[in-house]
Protein backbone atom coordinates (compact mmCIF):
# COMPACT_ATOMS: atom_id res chain seq x y z
CA UNK A 1 0.00 0.00 0.00
CA UNK A 2 1.31 3.86 -1.04
CA UNK A 3 1.66 5.59 2.03
CA UNK A 4 0.24 9.76 1.99
CA UNK A 5 3.11 11.63 3.90
CA UNK A 6 2.33 12.10 7.46
CA UNK A 7 1.64 16.28 8.89
CA UNK A 8 -0.62 17.06 11.39
CA UNK A 9 -4.21 16.84 10.83
CA UNK A 10 -5.67 20.48 10.59
CA UNK A 11 -9.10 21.77 9.86
CA UNK A 12 -10.52 24.42 7.32
CA UNK A 13 -10.81 28.47 8.63
CA UNK A 14 -10.24 31.81 8.09
CA UNK A 15 -6.30 31.32 8.74
CA UNK A 16 -5.91 29.34 5.45
CA UNK A 17 -7.56 31.92 3.54
CA UNK A 18 -5.31 33.28 0.66
CA UNK A 19 -7.93 36.07 -0.19
CA UNK A 20 -8.63 35.21 -3.64
CA UNK A 21 -12.33 34.42 -3.39
CA UNK A 22 -12.78 31.76 -6.35
CA UNK A 23 -9.58 29.86 -4.87
CA UNK A 24 -10.69 30.01 -1.27
CA UNK A 25 -13.99 28.71 -2.23
CA UNK A 26 -12.18 25.82 -3.87
CA UNK A 27 -10.28 24.75 -1.11
CA UNK A 28 -13.07 25.08 1.17
CA UNK A 29 -14.91 22.34 -0.58
CA UNK A 30 -11.84 20.47 -0.46
CA UNK A 31 -12.08 20.36 2.98
CA UNK A 32 -15.92 20.07 3.41
CA UNK A 33 -15.29 16.86 1.14
CA UNK A 34 -12.88 15.11 3.10
CA UNK A 35 -15.23 16.22 6.44
CA UNK A 36 -17.91 14.01 4.75
CA UNK A 37 -16.28 10.67 4.50
CA UNK A 38 -16.31 9.99 7.99
CA UNK A 39 -19.63 7.87 9.24
CA UNK A 40 -20.59 7.49 5.85
CA UNK A 41 -21.03 3.83 6.55
CA UNK A 42 -21.99 2.95 3.37
CA UNK A 43 -19.80 1.47 0.77
CA UNK A 44 -21.25 2.88 -2.50
CA UNK A 45 -21.57 6.32 -0.95
CA UNK A 46 -18.00 6.15 0.06
CA UNK A 47 -16.75 5.59 -3.43
CA UNK A 48 -18.61 8.19 -4.84
CA UNK A 49 -17.39 10.67 -2.72
CA UNK A 50 -13.86 9.81 -2.98
CA UNK A 51 -14.78 10.22 -6.92
CA UNK A 52 -16.06 13.42 -6.81
CA UNK A 53 -13.16 13.90 -4.28
CA UNK A 54 -10.33 13.11 -7.23
CA UNK A 55 -12.44 15.00 -9.45
CA UNK A 56 -13.06 18.22 -7.59
CA UNK A 57 -8.78 18.17 -6.69
CA UNK A 58 -8.11 17.81 -10.21
CA UNK A 59 -10.18 20.74 -11.15
CA UNK A 60 -9.04 22.89 -8.59
CA UNK A 61 -5.51 22.37 -9.57
CA UNK A 62 -6.19 23.04 -13.29
CA UNK A 63 -7.51 25.98 -12.22
CA UNK A 64 -5.06 27.19 -10.56
CA UNK A 65 -2.35 26.21 -12.68
CA UNK A 66 -4.52 28.62 -15.35
CA UNK A 67 -4.53 31.42 -13.12
CA UNK A 68 -0.65 31.12 -12.74
CA UNK A 69 -0.06 30.68 -16.42
CA UNK A 70 -2.31 33.60 -17.19
CA UNK A 71 -0.18 35.99 -15.09
CA UNK A 72 3.69 34.53 -15.87
CA UNK A 73 4.10 33.28 -12.40
CA UNK A 74 7.65 32.23 -12.72
CA UNK A 75 7.69 29.59 -10.01
CA UNK A 76 4.70 27.89 -11.85
CA UNK A 77 6.48 24.71 -13.24
CA UNK A 78 7.97 24.47 -9.44
CA UNK A 79 4.04 24.78 -8.26
CA UNK A 80 3.65 22.18 -11.00
CA UNK A 81 5.81 19.61 -9.35
CA UNK A 82 3.82 19.81 -6.41
CA UNK A 83 0.37 19.67 -7.80
CA UNK A 84 1.82 16.41 -9.67
CA UNK A 85 2.93 14.31 -6.26
CA UNK A 86 -0.68 15.62 -5.03
CA UNK A 87 -2.25 14.03 -8.40
CA UNK A 88 0.25 10.91 -8.05
CA UNK A 89 -0.86 10.41 -4.55
CA UNK A 90 -4.51 10.55 -4.95
CA UNK A 91 -4.36 8.00 -7.73
CA UNK A 92 -2.82 5.62 -5.54
CA UNK A 93 -5.33 6.29 -3.02
CA UNK A 94 -8.21 5.25 -5.48
CA UNK A 95 -5.77 1.93 -6.48
CA UNK A 96 -5.60 1.35 -2.79
CA UNK A 97 -9.25 1.95 -1.84
CA UNK A 98 -10.20 -0.70 -3.34
CA UNK A 99 -8.87 -3.55 -0.23
CA UNK A 100 -9.13 -0.59 2.35
CA UNK A 101 -12.48 -0.24 5.04
CA UNK A 102 -13.96 2.65 5.34
CA UNK A 103 -12.32 4.40 8.32
CA UNK A 104 -9.50 3.56 6.77
CA UNK A 105 -10.33 5.80 3.84
CA UNK A 106 -12.12 8.65 6.04
CA UNK A 107 -8.39 8.41 7.52
CA UNK A 108 -6.30 8.44 4.32
CA UNK A 109 -8.67 11.40 2.76
CA UNK A 110 -8.00 13.66 6.35
CA UNK A 111 -4.34 12.31 5.56
CA UNK A 112 -4.21 14.11 2.33
CA UNK A 113 -6.15 17.17 2.72
CA UNK A 114 -5.94 17.83 6.61
CA UNK A 115 -2.79 17.57 6.49
CA UNK A 116 -0.80 17.71 2.67
CA UNK A 117 -3.25 20.18 1.17
CA UNK A 118 -4.01 22.12 4.16
CA UNK A 119 0.45 22.82 4.08
CA UNK A 120 0.26 23.23 0.62
CA UNK A 121 -1.81 26.16 1.17
CA UNK A 122 -0.21 27.39 3.66
CA UNK A 123 3.29 27.34 2.38
CA UNK A 124 3.56 26.93 -1.71
CA UNK A 125 -0.10 28.91 -2.94
CA UNK A 126 0.55 31.03 -0.09
CA UNK A 127 3.92 31.97 -2.06
CA UNK A 128 2.02 33.20 -5.65
CA UNK A 129 -0.65 35.56 -3.45
CA UNK A 130 1.41 38.26 -4.01
CA UNK A 131 2.14 38.13 -7.68
CA UNK A 132 -1.93 37.44 -8.56
CA UNK A 133 -2.54 40.69 -6.69
CA UNK A 134 -0.07 42.57 -8.30
CA UNK A 135 -1.40 41.81 -11.54
CA UNK A 136 -4.95 42.41 -11.08
CA UNK A 137 -4.29 45.71 -9.22
CA UNK A 138 -2.23 46.26 -12.44
CA UNK A 139 -5.05 45.04 -14.72
CA UNK A 140 -7.09 47.26 -12.24
CA UNK A 141 -4.71 50.06 -13.03
CA UNK A 142 -4.89 50.06 -16.58
CA UNK A 143 -8.69 49.67 -16.76
CA UNK A 144 -8.90 53.39 -15.23
CA UNK A 145 -6.06 54.70 -17.13
CA UNK A 146 -7.59 53.32 -20.78
CA UNK A 147 -9.34 55.98 -23.32
CA UNK A 148 -12.89 55.03 -24.35
CA UNK A 149 -12.75 52.96 -27.32
CA UNK A 150 -13.16 55.72 -30.40
CA UNK A 151 -10.26 57.74 -28.96
CA UNK A 152 -8.25 54.19 -28.40
CA UNK A 153 -8.42 53.11 -31.98
CA UNK A 154 -7.66 56.51 -33.46
CA UNK A 155 -4.46 57.18 -31.14
CA UNK A 156 -3.12 53.51 -31.49
CA UNK A 157 -3.54 53.70 -27.79
CA UNK A 158 -0.57 50.60 -26.30
CA UNK A 159 -3.93 48.04 -25.46
CA UNK A 160 -5.47 48.37 -28.59
CA UNK A 161 -5.46 45.30 -30.76
CA UNK A 162 -3.42 45.58 -33.93
CA UNK A 163 -5.99 44.22 -35.96
CA UNK A 164 -7.82 47.12 -35.17
CA UNK A 165 -10.69 44.77 -33.39
CA UNK A 166 -11.32 45.12 -29.58
CA UNK A 167 -10.55 42.50 -27.88
CA UNK A 168 -7.05 43.12 -26.99
CA UNK A 169 -8.72 46.36 -25.73
CA UNK A 170 -8.41 45.07 -22.31
CA UNK A 171 -4.27 43.36 -22.82
CA UNK A 172 -4.50 41.79 -18.99
CA UNK A 173 -6.46 38.51 -18.77
CA UNK A 174 -8.54 37.47 -15.67
CA UNK A 175 -6.04 36.20 -13.40
CA UNK A 176 -8.38 34.75 -10.75
CA UNK A 177 -10.37 31.17 -12.53
FE1 LIG B 1 -1.38 24.72 -5.51
FE1 LIG C 1 -4.62 25.45 -4.19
Amino acid sequence: MSMTPAYPKAFWSEAIEVGLPAIDGQHKRLFDLAASFRGEGDQIRVMKTLATLCDYTNTHLREEEAMLQAIAYPDLSEHKQHHIRFRRMLHDFLEDSRSMTLDEIADRAEALINGWFYQHILTVDADYVPAVKAYEARKHALALARPPLSVARDTGWPGFGSDGLSPAYNPLPDACC
